[in-house]
C-alpha cells in the first residue's frame, strides 16, 4: 500500500520556524484565534514510543523494529517543557495533559510532573494536571505520580475480553494488568479516572455493553470514542466507525440514560448519566458531530513542535526558539502570533474540498491524543 511507505520522519522535521514579532504586547491570559477560540488546554507528548501496537494508532507494519523513533537529543528536556508550559499558561492555559506515545515510558516522568505541579495559572490556581496512559506501567507508578502532584489519569482501554484486548494492543498484553493499573490509580486517589474506549465496528463494538456494565457504579467515567481518520498509517475506513448515536442506543436499551450539561466549554465528550444514579458515560463523536467550534486545544510534540490541530500536517518549531536563545517574552510573542493566525477545524471540514490532503497528516502517537 502506497500510503504505508510514507516515511514518517519526513513530516516531523519540517516544522515552520516561528516568526517572533518585534513589538508584541505581553500575554494577557486571553489569546483568541481567528474563530475567537481561546487557548486553554495544552497536551504535551513526552515520548513518541509505546509498548503497545494498537492497529488504529501504531500498526506493527509501520512501527516496526526499523521505525526511526526520535533520538534522545531531539526530545525536549523537562526544563524546556516546563519553560514552555509557563509561557502557555501566561496565555491562558488551565489544563495540561501529558501524553505520548505512552508517557510512562519516559524516564523519571514524576520529576516533570512535580515541575508542572509547581506552576500556577494566571489566576493563581494549580493546573488541571492529568495524563493519558495505556496503564501497562500504572500499577508500579501510580503512587509516585500522585506524590509528585498529578491530579488524575485517563486510561485507554478498548475491551474487557482478554483475547480481544490482546489482539487489539497487538503485543499480547493481558487486560488484567491494565485493570490492576486502574485499581492502583483509584487506591492512591488519581481521580476522577476516565477510561477511553476507541470503538471500531466489527473489531470491539461487541465490548461496548460489557465495558458499560463493568464501569457502572465504579466512579470511573467510561468514554466511547469514534474511530478517527487521524494520521495516515491506520488504513481508516468510514465503515469501521460506529456512530456515538448507536452506542447511546445500545447502552440506553439496557440502562436508561439522561443527558448532562458540559463541565467546561469546548469539551470533547457529550456527557450522559445513568438514570439509576450509577454514574456517567461520555461520547466523543469527532466523526459524526465535530466539536471544532470551541476547540481550545494546542499540542506540543516530543521534539517541541506546536500543532494547532490533531489533524495538522505541519507544526511550528518552538524548539528552535528555545535552543536559539530566545527570551521568554519572545517565545510568548511567537506563540501569540501563531495562535492568533489559527483557523483549523479539520473535523468540521472532513470530506469536504477544504480538508487537508490525507497523505500529510501527523501521527497521533507523535503529537498525542
Ligand atoms: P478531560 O479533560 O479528561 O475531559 O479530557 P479530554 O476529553 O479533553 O481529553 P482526552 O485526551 O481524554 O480525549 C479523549 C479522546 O478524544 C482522544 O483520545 C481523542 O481520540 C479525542 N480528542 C481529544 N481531543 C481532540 C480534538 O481536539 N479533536 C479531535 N478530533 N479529537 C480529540
Ligand atoms: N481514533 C480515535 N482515537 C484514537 N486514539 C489513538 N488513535 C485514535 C484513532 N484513530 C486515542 C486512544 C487513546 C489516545 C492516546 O488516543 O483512545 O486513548
Ligand atoms: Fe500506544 Fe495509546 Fe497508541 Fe495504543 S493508542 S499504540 S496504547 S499510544
Ligand atoms: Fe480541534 Fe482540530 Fe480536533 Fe477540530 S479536529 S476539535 S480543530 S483538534
Amino acid at each position: 500500500m502506497a500510503e504505508r511507505s510514507i516515511p514518517l520522519v519526513d513530516h516531523r522535521s519540517i516544522g515552520r520556524v516561528p516568526r517572533v514579532p518585534a513589538a508584541a504586547p505581553p500575554p494577557t491570559g486571553v489569546l483568541l484565534d481567528t474563530r475567537q477560540r481561546p487557548l486553554r488546554d495544552l497536551r504535551i507528548s513526552v515520548t513518541d514510543r509505546c509498548n503497545f501496537r494498537c492497529s488504529y494508532c501504531m500498526p506493527k507494519s509501520v512501527f516496526d523494529r526499523d521505525h526511526p523513533f526520535l533520538p534522545h537529543k531531539d526530545l525536549l528536556t523537562f526544563e524546556e517543557i516546563t519553560r514552555l508550559a509557563k509561557v502557555f499558561i501566561a496565555h491562558g492555559v488551565q489544563k495540561v495533559r501529558l501524553t505520548g506515545g505512552e508517557p510512562l515510558l519516559r524516564k523519571d516522568l514524576d520529576r516533570l510532573v512535580a515541575m508542572l505541579a509547581g506552576l500556577r495559572t494566571a489566576e493563581g490556581r494549580p493546573l488541571d494536571l492529568t495524563l493519558t496512559t495505556n496503564a501497562s506501567l500504572l500499577a508500579r507508578k501510580a503512587r509516585d505520580l500522585k506524590d509528585a502532584g498529578l491530579q488524575r489519569v485517563t486510561v485507554s482501554l478498548d475491551a474487557l475480553d482478554d483475547a480481544v484486548f490482546r489482539r487489539m494492543n497487538d503485543m499480547d498484553f493481558p487486560v488484567a494488568d491494565v485493570l490492576a493499573g486502574i485499581e492502583a490509580a483509584q487506591a492512591v486517589g488519581l481521580g476522577p479516572i476516565k477510561v477511553n474506549m476507541v470503538v471500531q465496528r466489527g473489531v470491539n463494538d461487541h465490548e461496548i455493553l460489557p465495558m458499560a456494565r463493568h464501569f457502572r457504579g465504579s466512579g470511573i467515567v467510561l468514554r466511547f470514542i469514534e474511530y478517527m481518520d487521524v494520521g495516515v498509517t491506520n488504513g481508516w475506513r468510514m465503515d469501521q466507525v460506529l456512530p456515538s448515536a448507536e452506542v447511546l442506543e445500545r447502552i440506553g436499551r439496557e440502562f436508561p440514560l439522561v443527558p448532562l450539561q458540559a463541565n467546561t466549554p469546548g469539551e470533547t465528550a457529550e456527557r450522559w448519566a445513568y438514570r439509576d444514579g450509577a454514574g456517567e458515560i461520555g461520547l466523543i463523536s469527532s466523526v459524526t458531530r465535530a466539536f471544532c467550534r470551541d476547540c481550545n486545544r494546542a499540542r506540543l510534540s516530543t521534539e517541541g513542535q506546536l500543532y494547532l490541530c490533531l489533524f495538522a500536517s505541519q507544526g511550528h518549531d518552538l524548539r528552535s526558539l528555545l535552543r536559539g536563545n530566545a527570551s521568554d517574552e519572545q517565545i510568548a510573542a511567537a506563540i501569540g502570533h501563531i495562535w492568533q493566525q489559527r483557523d483549523d477545524r479539520y473535523s468540521e471540514l472532513r470530506g469536504s474540498a477544504q480538508a487537508p490532503e490525507r497523505s500529510a497528516k501527523v501521527e497521533m502517537s507523535y503529537i498525542g491524543g
